[in-house]
């Protein structure tokens, strides 16, 4: 297939980007280095430098012999996404390129004002593309479980049946979402159905929990093909922070009682399913709901995992309450579905202390980069202790 991935230098783009081509399809990336920006404005530099996008598609070129085609700029610039459409004629976009930090977009006005426009803007951006160049593309588009929020009934996939006196209508699922960029994947989840309705577009939304995990089969010929590996409080997920304060004999930074559950997923499994979603798209005017994680582990249940780890690799882990910065339930009902990958094939990966050893001799090998400062959280959701500049 010939496939676009917007986003393609992030931590999940960049390596769907190597294991698509190396799955034998035809693969572009965009990407505006926002992230890099942020990452240096805010001092939360990742835990290993990464070359430039044009440096890493030569790099993988190199290792694999198969070309990925580099493109950098704005997706809120129609007139530079309309360039690319034309020039890449995509059968399938992967959606990855928004502002995808809940804690950045607490920070303040001028983060929540960015994180609104850029999400909101960049998805308009990509199905009126669609629209006007190829109707007939298929938009898989990351969203996230965090639109849910955490109800005290299971959650379905995308979609709630309710009977209401006497008759039933589908609705798309209640959204609760935590913080303003899970609001922000709600709208452009509002948004794409919209259009599916309008326009009789193609759109796969995948509602993805945490993913966790830092080598791929692709990067693992060269480090310098690792994905960009954040741990800060910022940008970094919770169990690739955990990890990284297990190496530096940090505490690990348990968020308020430690309850909340969350459905996790190894990036391994991230590749897997946007593949098997891009391989049997949604039908025309269909906006299809897929769960994407593996498995659902309480911050506590990570933190044990990660500590039990640690001892076989030989590190002495502790673990450490700390205020929760978040407004969330810290003890909460959890039971969402997620089948509908698995009967598309998903073969998943489960967190084991195998996967957590090599995140763990991974993240040693290149302890010397880290920076204690980042680790404990810095924005707080409160309005009165909201931090507007970090650091
Ligand atoms: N990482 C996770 O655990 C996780 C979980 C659930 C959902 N997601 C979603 O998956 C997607 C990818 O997440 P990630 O962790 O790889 O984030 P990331 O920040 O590493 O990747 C996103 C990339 O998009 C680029 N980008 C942002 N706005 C852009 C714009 N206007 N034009 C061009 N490029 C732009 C950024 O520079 C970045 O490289 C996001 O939408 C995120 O919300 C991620």
């Amino acid at each position: 297939m010939k496939v676009l991935i917007l986003g393609g230098d992030g931590y999940l783009g960049w390596p769907t980007a190597m294991y698509l081509s190396w799955k034998g399809h035809e693969v572009a990336v965009v990407d505006n280095y926002f992230r890099r920006r942020a990452c240096t404005e805010l001092n939360c530099e990742p835990l290993l430098a990464v070359p430039s996008l044009h440096q890493r598609g030569e790099l993988w070129q190199a290792v694999s012999g198969r070309k990925i085609q580099v493109f950098i700029g704005d997706l809120c610039d129609y007139q530079f996404l309309s360039h690319v459409f034309q020039e890449v004629d995509p059968e399938g976009v992967v959606h990855y390129a928004e502002q995808p930090s809940a804690p950045y977009s607490m920070m303040g006005r001028e983060a929540a004002v960015f994180t609104l426009t850029n999400n909101l803007v960049s998805t308009c951006n990509v199905i009126h593309a669609v629209a006007e160049f190829n109707p007939d593309c298929h938009i898989v588009k990351l969203g996230t479980m965090g639109v849910y929020g955490t109800p005290n009934i299971d959650i379905e996939e995308g979609y709630l049946e309710v009977e209401h006196k006497g008759r039933k209508q589908k609705f798309l699922y209640p959204k609760a979402p935590g913080s303003l960029y899970h609001l922000t994947k709600a709208q452009d989840g509002d948004m794409l159905y919209f259009y599916c309705r309008m326009w009789d577009i193609r759109v796969t939304d995948l509602n993805q929990g945490p993913v966790y995990g830092v080598q791929t089969d692709e990067s693992g010929q060269d480090d310098r093909l690792a994905s960009i590996f954040n741990y800060d409080s910022i940008f970094g997920t919770v169990l690739n922070r955990f990890v990284v304060q297990a190496v530096v004999g940090h505490p690990l930074t348990v968020y308020g009682n430690g309850g909340q559950t969350r459905g996790y997923l190894n990036i391994a499994d991230t590749m897997a399913c946007v593949e098997l979603s891009l391989l049997q798209p949604a039908g025309r005017g269909e906006y299809r709901v897929f769960n994407q994680f593996v498995e659902t582990f309480s911050v506590n249940e990570l933190a044990e995992k990660v500590r039990g780890a640690g001892r076989q690799s030989g590190f002495d882990v502790k673990i450490n309450k700390v205020p929760n910065p978040r407004r969330e339930a810290e003890e909460h009902y959890y039971n969402p579905v997620h089948t509908n990958l698995f009967e598309l094939g998903l073969k998943p990966h489960y967190l084991n202390e195998a996967v957590l050893g090599d995140m763990l001799a991974f993240v040693k090998k290149h302890s010397a980069n880290i920076n204690l400062d980042l680790i404990l959280p810095q924005v707080h959701w409160k309005t009165e202790n909201r931090c507007n500049s970090i650091r």
